[in-house]
């Protein structure tokens, strides 16, 4: 090989080296989320069996024995239909404080705070139940 050959090719070396297209950096796209799922709460259940299924009716769909008697039905409680956000706390403080100036009532002399939120969990279950 003579110099020149061995200078064109050194010089082809850091070209090909240093020039190449830097390769694209990955983004990292944020995973979605998994759907929270709620488990059925046995005791919450026997205990909106006791004092919500009047109103809610017995799986939430606002069709108890005097939902039709009331001045404004609830909604059904599930995903999509209710006025409410769906979490824990906003269940939760519901069922203790009731919603001022309906007939949705508070529940806070009747339950403990733990009764409370095994009622708040089981809604939470009924909220995601596709009827
Ligand atoms: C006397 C009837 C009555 C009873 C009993 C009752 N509710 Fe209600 N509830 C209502 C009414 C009416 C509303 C709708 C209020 C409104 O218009 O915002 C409501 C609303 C709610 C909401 C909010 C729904 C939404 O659309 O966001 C939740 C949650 C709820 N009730 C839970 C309960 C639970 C749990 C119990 C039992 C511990 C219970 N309720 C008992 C009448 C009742």
């Amino acid at each position: 090989m003579n110099k020149k050959m061995l200078i064109l090719t050194v010089i082809l070396f850091f070209l090909i080296t240093y020039c190449k297209t830097p390769t694209p950096k990955v983004v990292k796209v944020e995973s979605v989320q998994p759907v929270k799922e709620y488990k059925m709460n046995k005791a919450g259940k026997k205990f909106f069996e006791k004092s919500c299924i009047l109103c809610h009716g017995i799986i939430g769909l606002a069709d108890g024995p005097v939902s039709n008697s009331l001045s404004k039905k609830p909604n059904p409680l599930r995903k999509g239909k209710m006025k409410h956000k769906i979490n824990f706390k906003t269940i939760y403080d519901i069922i203790l404080k009731g919603i001022p100036k309906t007939e949705m009532p508070s529940f806070k002399g009747d339950y403990t705070p733990t009764q409370r939120e095994k009622i708040a969990r089981y809604v939470l279950y009924l909220t995601q139940l596709n009827d």
